[in-house]
């Protein structure tokens, strides 16, 4: 159980203070219809409303992306912020004093820390992007002039030099911030007990995450050097490498103006400031790393479209490969941009313009299609042996695809580049296809038989779970839950509570709870087997789980038996057990 550092009380009045219904209404637009309120999703694109807020209970949900949550976590969301600075806003928003963190120590320290960390990059990359102006910093300055940089770019983004090893640490140091704060930034490295900056001599970019932080850097040599071209900052507590995106925050506030109908994403932040200067504001870059899945989550908010436009080489086609599965899952329309030669955006732009850039990317291809590409140039056609493999591996990629429709013009194309009949490609497609749903071997058989045993009991478990939270009147009072889900005691104490949905928000990590979530978005009318019959059946479907568990354990003592007499105890145990999942006896689960 956790309130995050304030008083259940003060988060109550904070609540009470900020209906939910006002404070989502000034993000979207929202319709009342029924009960709930209605608008088209923040947290993905669409165009049919399928968010809704439920003003009586305090809480959001959307049937589309399954986002919930109350008023803090819709603005922790909105804002991409944390808990503490959504509690600012919504206090601020309602003239409240904020307390006194009460929280746990821990909990304490690691935002104070948080804090210190955010301040110091912050006070860090405004004194980097002042020491760029200085006479000191001619080797940037002309490095600055060779790439074409202007004023407004080097503003925009922010951009800084650092001066020589020690400059910004003994600036930090007059700031009032310690060794220790530095190194825990990523700022500083200790050797031999002196401290050094780790961009010394080089030409810096802040990296900010989408609420405008600063969160850390990458800084690029200039000249020779034996060192690696980038340097970026190692893993820190505000600095997630697998959670970067760098300009997320400007397009974040291009949405924000109404001006984004799709992302780019590119390999570096020099192809992002070229592709900004073309005219393509809504570039992002995954900063040489493959693209992550907590990347294309946070995408997700911003855009449901995604063209990739990678270096023209093979690192990038490897990138793209990489990331093609990764945005795919997360259900964006996505379609590949090859450029020529090796060569990455920015070099296109300098050798071919903009209006070349913009016609490989108005006519970027979709997966398949680039995927088709990707295998053909891999094998010679002209030989039988390799038409064959060729085929199958296209298959493979139009297995993918959701509808029959969609595979198609995939055939087709397959089909006149192979000469194979359209029949037998259907069936080798729907031989790969049916690999993954037929069984193949007895090892598959059981683990599928648990598998769907493992999903009835959970949807057991959510329905029990759901109809206590929202307390309906099928539930049969005569069962003690915690001894049916003892797991899940926690919810089951706050069910038996008398407390609104909005304040389950408050005592558990929902997020981090898929099944919690879903019981607390439990639709009863959505739901087929309603009732009290369903509900018995669950109860007993769990009843008879946690008998059969105890039978096995029993049967596994009768082996170890070192007596007869001891046998005859447990087979008369067992015996009973078994004579309770026969009968539906529950009289275990009885409140006593
Ligand atoms: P590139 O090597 O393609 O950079 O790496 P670039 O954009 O062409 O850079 P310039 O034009 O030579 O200055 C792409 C990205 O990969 C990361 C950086 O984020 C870079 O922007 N990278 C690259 C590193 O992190 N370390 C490196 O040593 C190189
Ligand atoms: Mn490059």
């Amino acid at each position: 159980m956790q309130n995050r550092g304030y008083s259940a009380d003060w988060l109550y009045q904070l609540k009470q203070k900020n209906n939910i219904v006002s404070v989502i209404g000034r993000y979207v637009h929202l319709e009342k219809k029924g009960s709930r309120y209605w608008a088209c999703c923040p947290f993905h694109n669409e165009k049919t409303p399928s968010f809704t807020v439920s003003e009586d209970d305090g809480f959001y949900y959307c049937f589309g992306c399954k986002e919930s949550g109350d008023v803090i976590s819709f603005v922790m969301k909105y804002e991409s912020c944390d808990f503490a600075d959504a509690v600012k806003i919504l206090a601020k928003n309602a003239g409240m004093e904020i307390p006194e963190f009460t929280g746990e120590k821990e909990i304490i320290e690691k935002k104070k820390a948080k804090e210190r960390t955010l301040k110091l990059l912050d006070n860090a990359y405004k004194h980097y992007q002042q020491n760029l102006y200085l006479p000191v910093a001619k080797t940037a300055q002309d490095y600055i002039k060779l790439r074409n940089f202007t004023r407004k770019e080097l503003e925009d983004f922010k951009m800084g030099y650092s001066i020589n090893w020690t400059e910004i640490i003994e600036y930090l140091k007059s700031q009032g911030f310690t060794y220790k704060e530095m190194v825990d930034a990523g700022v500083a490295q200790c050797k031999n007990d002196k401290y050094y900056d780790v961009m010394a001599e080089r030409l810096v970019f802040p990296i900010f995450n989408s609420f405008n932080e600063c969160i850390g850097f990458s800084a690029r040599v200039l000249g020779k050097s034996d060192f690696a071209k980038y340097k970026n900052t190692a893993e820190t507590m505000v600095f997630q490498k697998g959670r970067v995106v760098f300009a997320i925050n400007l397009v974040k506030a291009l949405k924000q103006q109404g001006g984004l109908d799709k992302i780019i994403i590119v390999e570096g932040q020099i192809d992002v400031i070229a592709m900004h200067r073309a005219g393509f504001k809504s570039t992002v870059a995954c900063m040489g790393t493959a693209l992550t899945k907590e990347n294309a989550h946070e995408l997700k908010k911003l855009s449901n479209k995604i063209v990739l436009c990678f270096d023209g080489d093979e690192a990038g086609v490897k990138a793209t490969l990489r990331s093609i599965d990764i945005l795919r899952d997360e259900g964006f329309d996505v379609t590949i941009v090859s450029l020529p030669d090796g060569h990455d955006p920015d070099e296109i732009l300098k050798e071919y313009g903009k209006q070349y850039l913009e016609s490989l990317i108005n006519n970027a291809l979709p997966i398949t299609d680039y995927l088709i590409n990707y295998e053909l140039k891999k094998y010679d056609l002209n030989k039988p042996d390799e038409k064959g493999k060729f085929a199958m591996s296209a298959l493979k990629h139009i297995a993918k695809l959701d509808s029959d429709s969609e595979e198609e013009p995939y055939l087709d194309r397959v089909r006149s580049l192979t000469k194979i009949p359209n029949d037998v490609l259907r069936r080798d497609l729907d031989k790969i296809k049916g690999v993954s749903t037929t069984v193949k071997s007895d090892k598959k058989i059981t683990d599928n038989v648990l598998i769907s045993r493992e999903n009835g009991n959970i949807k057991a478990i959510k329905y029990i779970l759901s109809s206590l939270i929202y307390k309906k009147d099928f539930v049969d009072k005569n069962i003690d839950y915690k001894k049916l889900l003892p797991r899940y005691s926690q919810i089951i104490d706050k069910a038996y509570e008398n407390l609104p949905i909005s304040s389950y928000f408050d005592y558990f990590d929902v997020d981090e709870s898929p099944l919690l979530k879903d019981c607390l978005n439990f639709n009863f009318a959505d739901f087929k087997e309603t009732g009290e019959r369903y509900f018995d059946e669950c109860v007993f479907s769990l009843a008879k789980l946690s008998l059969e568990q105890k039978k096995s354990e029993l049967n596994e003592q009768y082996k170890n038996c070192e007596s007869d007499e001891d046998r005859l105890v447990i087979a008369q145990q067992i015996y009973d057990v078994d004579k309770k999942i026969r009968e539906k006896n529950l009289e275990d689960f009885y409140v006593r």
